[in-house]
């Protein structure tokens, strides 16, 4: 939720700092701004709407200097307006950008009006601007680290900041705690911060993670980083591992079609050296993993959105492959619950970005009273995969598109590799788990011919366009997969739609069903397949359109008013892996139909690190 770059340099940052929003812009898109010194004073540029109305105002009115912070935005206090836009200043001299929210700056900000600093935004933001020009003033020596570390130490909540200031035209001061930021090292007489290592490909590969509670300083020739105690601390230079391509479009018309397209080469990415001669290597976890794994009694999956029905498919396979209990939460409830955590307990977290608020909230709540935790994440320097024992990365590269695709497939790959590790501690039979990853190694090459079905899938979708609901069942494992393309779905096209387990549909949601409202089926050929068409039965006999993803057409027969798309026969444990995909293409589809912003859905951000 909202993206920070900002640049210290010897030349011109300004379309630097242009470029970095248009790559973070699926962090928030509501407004977006820039301040830049030019030498002689600090200028600002602020426009409500995408970048891209900034860098046509930015086009008309042009900022030069090389130093400078920009952010687009993801509304949280105030309107998307131009005026709750960042950067915010106090005065002429100081600006701010900030990404998290600021919890105390109700006080703060009557404090503040009551000694006369003049508000002119909606947002907890500008608290901080005030705050740091009210330190600045108290301080003889102008120190803008000094300020920043003074500021933090009052501020409740989480934030990541970038501050420049005018009478230290040399600099550029970053601060994180509970949001993301990294330091991108220049190549030479220039330094950079962003939310992202994404932003910062453009002018560098090296990147420094900034800890909890970290303030630095960037000047063109040097970083300097203190901790939250004030002292002097070294973070290694670390070389982003995905390649410069990985963040581009290509050839697609979306990201988000690029990224289903992508999912047969980062599946084989995920599995990547991870087995070998038919077994999972449990060295893949970690060197501590195995005696950890030995004294699981029962696995806590803790997650949000799409990764949380990852989590659903996770608990069907720890139950029925290790037989030990799976519990599965929301990270939005469980935080806040009391929750009952039995001796033994694994918390396993799955995020794809690493920076849910939530997850990473539920994680620092109970940590201390597990077992040990695991984060399941496809962001290698992420604070969730620093802050927790163990880590297996999806190896997905970057995803752009708002709509999680193929982190949510490499997510359900990461967690079977889990399922047999845990298994083999816990009697778990040689032979199955040979048979799992003999099967894994094959699913790049079905995920590729599900993909096939895509031109067909388009056809379907059209049956959607002037729909307004739409239901989606499944049984077993399939269940949560219904639950993750109802998400799909109404994310990207907006139309409503509900997610049921095919057996509860008599309980209740049988009573929506007429011809106005598509069914979606995912119908593979396996145990439950009978008892499903006994449903899709009750669907049909009220006029209910059945649209089904069949493991055999043999089996759920087309016909007038049922659709039947025949999806390649898969192993039952790797059901919902490919099942997904013609979900996502179908969600795809209908809102290309629709015209909506596929890629950056409205009200959504891609990463979701304010609560
Ligand atoms: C799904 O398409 C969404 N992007 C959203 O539900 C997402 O999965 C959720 O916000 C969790 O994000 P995370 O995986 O980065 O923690």
């Amino acid at each position: 939720m909202c993206g920070i770059v900002g640049a210290v340099g010897q030349r011109p940052v300004m379309e630097i700092l242009l470029e970095g929003l248009r790559r973070l812009e699926y962090r928030g898109y509501d407004s977006a701004g820039v301040a830049l010194w030019n030498g002689e004073q600090l200028q600002r540029l602020r426009r409500a709407g995408k970048v891209q109305a900034l860098s046509d105002a930015a086009a008309e009115q042009p900022l030069a200097g090389g130093l400078g912070i920009a952010h687009t935005r993801w509304a949280t206090h105030g309107k998307p307006t131009e005026g709750n836009a960042h950067p915010h200043m106090s005065g002429e001299r100081l600006a701010v950008v900030h990404n998290g929210i600021i919890e105390n700056f109700e006080p703060l900000k009557a404090q503040l009006q009551a000694e006369g600093y003049p508000f002119s935004s909606d947002t907890d933001t500008e608290v901080i601007a005030h705050l740091l020009a009210r330190e600045l003033a108290r301080q003889p020596q102008h120190d803008l680290v000094a300020a920043v570390a003074a500021v933090t130490g009052q501020l409740e909540g989480a934030f990541a900041l970038g501050v420049i200031s005018a009478d230290q035209p040399d600099q550029l001061v970053a601060a994180r705690k509970g949001s993301p930021l990294v330091i991108g090292v220049g190549l030479g007489g220039e330094n950079f911060i962003a939310s992202d290592q994404l932003a910062l490909l453009q002018v560098t590969d090296r990147f420094m993670f900034l800890a909890e509670g970290d303030i630095a300083r960037l000047t063109c020739d040097a970083i300097q980083v203190w901790n939250a105690a004030g002292e002097p601390v070294e973070h290694p230079v670390v070389q982003y591992e995905h390649g410069t391509s990985a963040a581009d479009k290509g050839t697609f018309k979306h990201y988000m079609l690029k990224e289903i397209y992508e999912q047969p080469e980062v599946v084989k990415a995920t599995l990547a050296g991870r087995t070998s001669n038919g077994r999972l290597l449990e060295q893949a976890f970690g060197a501590e993993a195995g005696a950890i794994f030995d004294q699981v009694r029962q696995v806590q999956i803790v997650a949000c959105g799409t990764s949380y029905h990852a989590g659903l498919i996770a608990k069907y396979w720890l139950e029925e492959l290790v037989g030990i209990p799976c519990m599965v939460e929301v990270a939005s409830e469980f935080r806040y619950r009391k929750v009952v955590l039995p001796q033994g307990t694994l918390l396993l977290t799955i995020s794809q970005s690493g920076e849910t608020a939530d997850t990473l909230a539920a994680l620092r709540e109970v940590k201390e009273r597990v077992l040990a935790s695991l984060a399941i994440c496809n962001v290698p320097g992420s604070s969730l995969v620093r802050e927790s024992d163990l880590s297996l990365m999806t190896n997905a590269g970057p995803e752009i598109g708002v709509a999680s695709t193929k982190a949510f497939t490499t997510q359900l790959v990461a967690l079977l590799l889990t399922t047999l590790a845990l298994g083999r501690r816990h009697g778990l039979a040689e032979a199955d788990e040979q048979r799992i990853v003999t099967d894994l190694q094959q699913l790049p090459q079905l995920l590729q011919q599900a993909l096939e079905l895509d031109p067909a899938i388009r056809q379907m979708a059209q049956a959607f366009a002037e729909k307004q609901h739409a239901l989606f069942l499944g049984r077993g494992t399939l269940y949560p997969v219904a639950m993750e393309g109802a998400l799909k779905l109404k994310e990207i096209s907006y139309i409503h739609a509900e997610s049921y387990p095919a057996g509860e549909l008599k309980h209740g949601p049988l009573a929506l069903v007429d011809k106005e409202m598509p069914v979606v089926t995912v119908a593979p050929r396996n145990d439950m397949l009978d008892k499903l068409k006994a449903n899709l039965q009750e669907v049909r006999a009220r006029g209910g359109e059945l649209f089904v993803f069949a493991g055999c057409a043999q089996e759920v027969k087309p016909e007038s008013g049922v659709q039947v798309l025949e999806v390649p026969q898969v192993s039952s444990e790797l059901e919902p892996i490919l099942y997904t995909l013609p979900l996502q293409l179908l969600s795809y589809h209908v809102a290309v139909l629709k015209g909506t912003d596929v890629d950056q859905p409205r009200n959504l951000a891609k990463s979701v690190t304010v609560e």
